[in-house]
């Protein structure tokens, strides 16, 4: 069986480790010759890397690994890249999320004005990782998670249009799970699925079982009242996503007849949102007290051990998707997979260069995506607005364009008014000045 080689882009992130064990357990089916840490971050990668370096040497000595800051050594001999890189880090998330809410706008990672600003940051960063592999591994493929997923998608579309870069994102993934759970069965992969929508921003039409039973009425019964949280809730859970999983029953709500993304409750209740945040501590802050101290004293302790036991490092399997799409392409499964790609009609009355989520067949050319025929006005009103917004986004990146960002922030549902507008993005220009290009 051949073995591949695969480069971390961002091996530094808190989900490396997590991601490592993952792919560790996939050997069987997607086997390594080589794993490299990329990183702009040496100091954040090293603590990471040296960590993952011991689990390697007790897991899989012949795996060659090795980290690095340095391009040409990381891109060069790939056939892989999985990118999730973070473009200023937590402390620029911080920002995302607080600056909006001070304008009395929801603050968020991916969605809104908090989303529009880290777009601004990621479009550089993620082309810059695409022209590397071009350069070092022209036959590589990248597969790409690293946020926000949308507008990362519509920059490599327009700027990037030969490249052989795949952006998938994982919360169908999870919300999945939850329904398998849900309906009774142990794994999503039991459940056949029609889906359509933005990233971030989709519904299911049709969930059914392999035999094609039908496992909507079900699901809509049980949502309608307890959202995505199944009968018998991991405690994993943090509190702040089981919210977001319990409103799934509102947003739910508003079409009985598929079953709706928990992102979309950032659109639909933008004030629920509001009201629900505290201004002095967001996600970001969440995040930087639990899942990074976390990772990182873990880390730590492995390598003063020298030992994996010494650490707590979760294996993240929902993760395996990304082994499900490499294998896919690297053996030509035909496996269906939900992925960001041109829309090119498959949603017969919506635009065709818009990126939408919906399923493909994924095979040694990449993806062949399903047709979605058309689609509600409800649907199709909400979709036109965010993908202008996520087009606009990438105008003004490109055209360094102050203009196009207003429009941008302005047309985002989340957003009252263009003087509201005006005011969080002139805060998130000052935020952003060792990131953005200079707009005029
Ligand atoms: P993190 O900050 O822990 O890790 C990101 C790493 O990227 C850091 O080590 C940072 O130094 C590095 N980095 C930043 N800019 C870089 C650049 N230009 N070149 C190389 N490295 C760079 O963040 P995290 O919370 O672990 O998340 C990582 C990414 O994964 C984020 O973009 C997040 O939104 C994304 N994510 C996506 C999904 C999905 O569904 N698509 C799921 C989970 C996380
Ligand atoms: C889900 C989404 C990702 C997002 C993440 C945020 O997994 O699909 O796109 O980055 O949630 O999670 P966090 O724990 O960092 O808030
Ligand atoms: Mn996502």
């Amino acid at each position: 069986m051949k073995k591949f080689s695969v480069v971390i882009a961002g091996g530094g992130s808190t989900f490396t480790p997590g991601i490592v064990l993952m792919l560790l357990a996939n050997r069987d089916r997607f086997p390594l010759r080589a794993l490299k840490f990329y990183d702009n971050d040496g100091a954040r990668q090293e603590t990471i890397a040296e960590a993952c370096k011991i689990i390697l040497q007790e897991q899989a000595p012949d795996i060659d690994f090795s980290y690095t800051t340095d391009p040409k050594a990381a891109f060069t001999d790939v056939d892989f890249v999985m990118a999730h890189i973070r473009v200023g880090k937590y402390p620029m998330r911080e920002k995302d999320e607080k600056i909006p809410l001070r304008h009395g706008v929801l603050g968020q990672e991916t969605c809104g004005p908090g989303g529009i600003s880290y777009g601004m940051r990621s479009i550089g960063g993620v082309l810059e990782l695409v022209d590397y592999m071009e350069k070092y591994s022209p036959n590589a493929w990248m597969l790409n998670y690293s946020n926000p997923a949308a507008i990362v998608a519509e920059a490599t579309r327009r700027l990037r249009p030969q490249a052989k870069i795949l952006n998938i994102c994982d919360m169908p993934i999870g919300i999945e799970g939850r329904m398998a759970q849900i309906v009774g069965l142990k794994d999503r992969k039991e459940m056949r699925v029609r889906y359509y929508g933005l990233n971030h921003f989709g519904w299911w039409t049709s969930i059914e079982d392999l035999n094609g039973n039908d496992l909507m009425p079900k699901l809509r019964e049980y949502v309608a009242k307890h959202g995505y949280v199944p009968p018998s809730d991991d405690v994993h859970t943090e509190a702040s996503w089981n919210d977001t999983f319990a409103k799934a029953k509102d947003v739910q709500a508003l079409d009985p007849d598929t079953m709706p993304n928990t992102y979309l409750k950032y659109y639909f209740f933008p004030d629920y949102v509001v009201a629900h945040s505290n201004p002095e501590r967001t996600r970001a802050n969440e995040v930087m007290d639990h899942r990074e101290k976390h990772v990182f004293s873990s880390c730590r302790a492995i390598i003063e051990a020298g030992k994996s036991s010494a650490g707590e490092l979760e294996i993240d399997e929902h993760a395996s998707y990304i082994v499900d799409l490499a294998t896919a392409i690297a053996f030509n499964t035909q496996e269906r997979m939900l992925l960001i790609v041109p829309n090119n009609g498959a949603i017969h009355n919506f635009d065709s260069d818009a990126m939408v989520e919906i399923p493909c067949l994924v095979g040694k050319n990449g993806p062949e995506p399903l047709t979605v025929g058309d689609i509600p006005h409800f649907q199709k009103g909400l979709m036109g607005q965010q993908v202008a917004v996520e087009k606009l986004v990438v105008d003004a990146w490109e055209e360094r364009s102050y203009t196009k960002l207003w429009q941008a922030i302005t047309l985002s549902k989340t957003v009252p008014s263009a003087s509201v507008a005006k005011a969080i993005l002139d805060d998130l220009i000052e935020a952003n000045k060792d990131y953005w290009p200079e707009l005029h």
